[in-house]
């Protein structure tokens, strides 16, 4: 017998019939928990700062058609699968949304309501079961994709040993967490220097505040715009910048005189590749220093295959991250390290409900560092 509280017969939820028009808010029956799985009332939902370039095709995502947009999303439980054993029904929960195939977890993985991933098995992942995602009242989502939150903790008031958030402080957790697995996978230690680059985008500061959190003794955020630069810079004193100029000598001298560093963090995206800080990074790297990619750029346009050799550097690319990532992330931000306040220059530049969607993917596109929006169906 599933374990659930009322279920609506229908519910609202934002359709993509196909990448020339635009989302369709429609009435249809309400998914039901089977073995595996949790219904999941959507309460926040995050939004990418190139959400409208993934649903108008711009981006070339690949994902089946119709489906129900979305991304991760912070929600709680109302039915759960036979099988659950230690969530609960009521429960406040973070819904991951890099669903992995159970018969082949590192080949089979999608990112639910963006992606339908890149080898036969995500896509029929995709293509039948984890179809839909999260711009909609309620969500079906596989059971070790409910994350839970320690609810008393993270949104109970300060004067009662809480951290005081809002629910929607809590996505957040969606940008920092993709950081955080590529600074994890490189093994990144209190006391090191890091590049972090583009760090004036959404993930890229993220990462910045992410590396602080994890100790590091030096974050150097490169990037084009200088007022950006320069707002990340007051965040913290163990803050630099350099700037990206276009002059990969000038890069690296002022890299230089910030080493020696142990790792350089890339998240750039498409319209990077032919940006110049990656070789002057990589140049600019300690020996035996290391490299996480987890940028969306298709091809560098050169690469320093020498110096990396001279210097016995390391790379690394990560794809999100994986569940014991998000466990011992979420411990971090329960921990009270990684601030998602206001106090902290974190804010919700816009909270937009179902049928706002265009605005909010608007909205998305220009927001500040530490600035996150959210659909709220
Ligand atoms: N590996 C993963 O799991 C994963 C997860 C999520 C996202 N991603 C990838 O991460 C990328 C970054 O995401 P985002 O949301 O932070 O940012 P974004 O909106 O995709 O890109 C904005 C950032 O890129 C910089 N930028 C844009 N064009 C540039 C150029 N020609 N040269 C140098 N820098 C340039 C911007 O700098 P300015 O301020 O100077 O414009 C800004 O820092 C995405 O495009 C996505 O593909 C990867």
């Amino acid at each position: 017998m599933a374990d659930h509280t009322f279920l609506p017969e229908t519910h609202r939820v934002l359709q993509l019939t196909s990448t020339r028009e635009p989302l369709q808010l429609q009435v249809v029956p309400t998914p039901q928990p089977g073995p595996g799985s949790a219904i999941v009332k959507v309460l926040a939902a995050s939004v990418l700062s190139y959400s409208e370039d993934i649903y108008n095709g711009k981006r070339q995502y690949p994902f089946p058609i119709p489906f129900v947009p979305g991304a991760s999303a912070i929600g709680r439980i109302v039915a759960l699968g036979p099988d659950a054993t230690t969530l609960t029904v009521g429960q406040l929960v973070y819904l991951d949304c890099t669903i992995r195939g159970r018969d082949n977890p590192t080949e089979a993985v999608i990112l639910s309501g963006i992606i339908e991933g890149f080898t036969e098995s995500s896509r029929k992942l995709m293509h039948s079961e984890w179809r839909n995602s999260t711009y909609a009242e309620y969500t079906k989502f596989p059971l070790e994709n409910c994350i839970p939150l320690n609810e008393r903790r993270l949104l109970g008031s300060v004067d009662t040993g809480g951290l005081g958030y809002r629910v929607e402080d809590l996505m957040h957790i969606s940008r920092l967490l993709v950081p955080y697995g590529g600074l994890d996978d490189v093994g990144l230690k209190p006391g090191e220097t890091v590049i972090i680059a583009p760090a004036t985008g959404p993930f890229g500061s993220a990462a910045v505040r992410v590396a602080l959190a994890l100790g590091a003794g030096r974050v150097i955020a490169m990037g084009r715009n200088k007022t950006a630069l320069g707002q990340l810079s007051v965040l913290d004193n163990r803050i630099s910048t350099v700037e990206i100029t276009g002059n990969e000598q000038t890069e690296t001298e002022a890299l230089r005189k910030l080493g020696p560093i142990d790792v350089f963090f890339d998240i750039s995206p498409p319209m990077a590749a032919e940006s110049t800080h990656l070789k002057s990074a990589v140049t600019s790297l300690r020996h035996g220093g290391r490299i996480s990619l987890m940028g969306g750029v298709s091809e560098y346009r050169s690469f320093p295959y020498a110096s990396f050799m001279h210097r016995n550097l390391t790379m690394k690319g990560t794809w999100m991250f994986s569940r014991q990532q998000i466990l011992s992330f979420v411990k971090l931000v329960e921990s009270g390290l990684l601030p998602l306040d206001e106090k902290s220059g974190m804010s919700v530049a816009g909270k937009f409900r179902l049928d706002e969607w265009a605005e909010a993917f608007k909205k998305a596109r220009v927001v500040q560092s530490g600035e996150v929006v959210v659909i709220e169906p």
